[in-house]
């Protein structure tokens, strides 16, 4: 059904104007004022509302075997949860063990997402080994539409790769023009100091941060930076923590390193005092990189607001406190790594960063959406609004009040990071390629209305 949007005041990272948007099928097809509607048009009136891109969440984990268990959500559950949230498309993580076949893994993520997808969704291949087999598994997968990859520099024993397997993945990723996202930590001195701490009896949450503190995650980047000068690569680093690890990626890319930046929400609203809540309570906010001490989100928000950082994601990831933290009590080597937060991350980072006056809304609308999909070849038709891309809009009402709680989430976890924080400002209505999913803040949608989005190799020269 056509969709007129009427008297909203349409923003995106470089432009801020009042006019109408009239979308046909799956595009927007005209923008103007006093635009009709035909008979039978929805017609949404965003008069003292704000019209924004559809946001993209280019770090998220759903389907996800991980630490002896499996996250939470699902895509029937996460994508709602997203839309609600604001988020439109959600680029996921394909994590295969080492011993997994990348295709046969591959396909078994595409599996999980198919025909269960509310929003738009496209994936970031995981490479978790690199042997004879695997540039022709690559290649196929960069094929089929998923033209960027993952490495782990962390999770050793797991998804982690050695220094070899990280600079064949860079060099074929340089050859086939496709971006690699990596998590920086490095794995060997995260193994020495989990040792030294459990021997010496430290096994509770609060010592998940001191067993990888900010210089291990400086290590990472910087020998990510190395690995991508001397191959050509462009890289990604995803969920920066702190600010040794910022400096890293900005010596990098003062010496030539074509090196992106992310950080997640998480950092820039939580820090090392809630993974220190009494009675494993602090099990919530253990995630990797640990949350930090509280001064290095003015670095995070200053390195936003100044174009060092470029995207903010939210590296979802959600395990229930009562069954699945809990398997990390008495050892917090074995907590379950993540903090789910894909339906927060807009209204967290509206309500903290716009509101608060730390970012104006060109930079929420470039951070949140149109870098990522600059980034990940879905511009233009998705990352801003104009005559030809997709309609997935959000029609955002800041003069909202609300609060978030696990009680009202779509999310299937059993708690909010962030219980009873107020929020000011809300999507209250969200639409993907022109169908109305979200409306007065909640899903009225198709849950299988979203679509796989393929993506060609943008990232040569
Ligand atoms: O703690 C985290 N970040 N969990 C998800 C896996 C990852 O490292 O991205
Ligand atoms: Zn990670
Ligand atoms: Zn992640």
């Amino acid at each position: 059904m056509p969709l007129l949007i009427k008297n909203g005041e349409i923003v995106t990272a470089d432009a801020r104007y009042r006019a109408d948007l009239w979308c046909e099928g799956e595009t927007i097809t005209r923008i103007g004022s006093g635009l009709a509607a035909p008979p039978g048009a929805d017609v949404i009136d965003a008069t003292g509302k704000l019209v924004f891109p559809g946001f993209i969440d280019p770090h998220v984990h759903i389907y996800l075997p991980f630490m002896g268990t499996f996250a939470k959500d699902t895509y029937e559950t996460a994508s709602r949860a997203a839309l609600v949230g604001g988020t439109t498309t959600l680029i996921e993580m394909v994590c295969p063990s080492r011993s997994d076949d990348p295709l046969a893994a591959y396909e078994l993520w595409k599996s999980q997402a198919a025909g269960r997808s509310a929003c738009d969704y496209a994936f970031h291949m995981g490479v978790t080994r690199f042997d004879e087999q695997t540039p022709a598994m690559l290649e196929r997968i960069v094929g089929d539409g998923t033209a960027s990859f993952k490495v782990f520099l962390a999770y050793k024993g797991a998804f982690g790769i050695d220094d070899g397997e990280l600079y064949q993945t860079l060099a074929l990723a340089r050859r086939l023009g496709v971006i690699v996202t990596a998590h920086c930590e490095n794995a060997e001195i995260i193994a020495q100091l989990q040792r030294q701490l459990l021997d010496e009896g430290r096994t509770g949450p609060e010592w998940h941060e001191p067993s990888r503190p900010p210089a291990v995650e400086a290590e990472g980047v910087q020998h990510l930076a190395t690995f991508a000068e001397l191959t050509g690569a462009r890289v990604y680093v995803v969920h920066t923590s702190c600010k040794p690890a910022l400096i890293a990626a900005r010596r990098a890319r003062e010496r030539g390193v074509r090196m992106w930046v992310e950080t997640v929400i998480p950092y820039l609203v939580l820090d090392r005092t809630d993974a220190e809540r009494p009675d494993f309570e602090g099990a919530k906010y253990v995630m990797s990189p640990p949350l930090r001490e509280p001064q290095h989100q003015q670095a995070l928000w200053n390195a936003l607001q100044s174009g060092q950082i470029d995207t903010v994601a939210t590296d979802h990831a959600p395990f229930d406190f009562h069954q699945q933290k809990e398997m990390g009590r008495g050892d917090f080597t074995k907590i379950p790594n993540g903090i789910p937060s894909v339906e927060n991350r807009i209204h967290l980072l509206y309500t903290h960063g716009v509101a608060a006056g730390r970012i104006d809304l060109h930079r929420f609308v470039d951070v949140a959406s149109t870098t990522a999909a600059r980034l990940f070849g879905l511009f233009p038709k998705k990352g801003t609004i104009q005559p030809g891309a997709d309609a997935d809009l959000v029609v955002f009402d800041p003069s909202h009040r609300g609060v978030s709680s696990a009680a009202s989430q779509q999310l299937n976890v059993d708690y909010s990071a962030f219980e009873g924080w107020p929020i000011a400002g809300r999507a209250d209505t969200v639409t993907v390629r022109g169908r109305i999913q979200v409306q007065g803040g909640r899903f009225v949608g198709a849950g299988d209305h979203g679509r796989m989005l393929r993506r060609e190799s943008t990232h040569y020269g």
